[in-house]
């Protein structure tokens, strides 16, 4: 699986969006990950579509990753993607039929995500796999940044990774994202996660695209050693 390290907006100073969407290409992120929040699914509001069209104008060639932190986002789906996301991801705990909307999403040729609270088993995805180009991991609960990494959440990855592998579904990936540094980065890769969101770990670096290679170096490394 390719290892990828997609810094989180969300920790970014607000100050000069435009530069700090830049730093993260200069970086060679993988993806620029937007963390959508609408103050009742999680108690918290970020922003809304017009991040990921700003994203687009700002460096087209970054891609863009939308994690949905909605109660209803089958209502904004085509929003987001009509302002340039490229993966939309949603919870699989949100107030809408997980089936029909992970079908829009494709539909529209973008690539589909769900995403789990660090309460939610991992057998709740099983049934939505083959809909899936990726799943994500919540490693603190959903709402801000800065929180610490929920250990507890390692065995989940390493289930839902074994239940993939067995059902042949090889190419699906996993992602992580709540309290990610080098440490928790490699603690998730051994445990079979191959993409990891940082928000404000990276932000808060002065050389960010060293942390990047670096944490992308250790990770495909720790992926390599992985026990399940
Ligand atoms: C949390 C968001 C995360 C957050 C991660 O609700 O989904 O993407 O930005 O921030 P850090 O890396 O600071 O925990
Ligand atoms: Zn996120």
């Amino acid at each position: 699986m390719k290892v990828q390290i997609l810094p989180s907006l969300l920790a970014a100073d607000y100050g000069c969006l435009a530069e700090e969407i830049r730093r993260v290409e200069a970086a060679r992120a993988d993806a620029l990950h937007l963390d959508i929040m609408d103050a009742h699914f999680v108690p918290n509001l970020s922003f809304g579509p017009d991040m990921a069209t700003l994203a687009r104008r700002v460096v087209p060639g970054l891609y863009r990753h939308v994690h949905l932190m909605m109660t209803r986002p089958d209502l904004y789906a085509d929003r987001f993607i009509d302002a340039g996301a490229q993966t939309l991801q949603f919870h699989v705990e949100a107030d809408c039929d997980a089936w029909a909307g992970l079908r829009a999403i494709r539909a529209r040729g973008v690539r589909t995500g769900l995403v789990l609270r660090p309460q939610t088993p991992a057998a709740a995805l099983f049934p939505y796999l083959p809909l899936c180009d990726e799943v994500l991991f919540m490693t603190v609960n959903p709402g801000y940044g800065g929180q610490a990494f929920m250990s507890e959440v390692l065995p989940k990855i390493g289930a839902l990774r074994c239940h993939a592998d067995a059902c042949g579904l090889n190419a699906l990936d996993i992602m992580v994202d709540g309290g990610i540094n080098l440490e928790t980065a490699a603690l998730c890769a051994a445990h079979g996660a191959n993409q990891f969101v940082a928000g404000s770990f990276l932000f808060k670096q002065s050389d960010m695209g060293a942390m990047i290679a670096q944490m992308r170096d250790t990770c495909t490394r720790a992926y390599g050693t992985k026990t399940r």
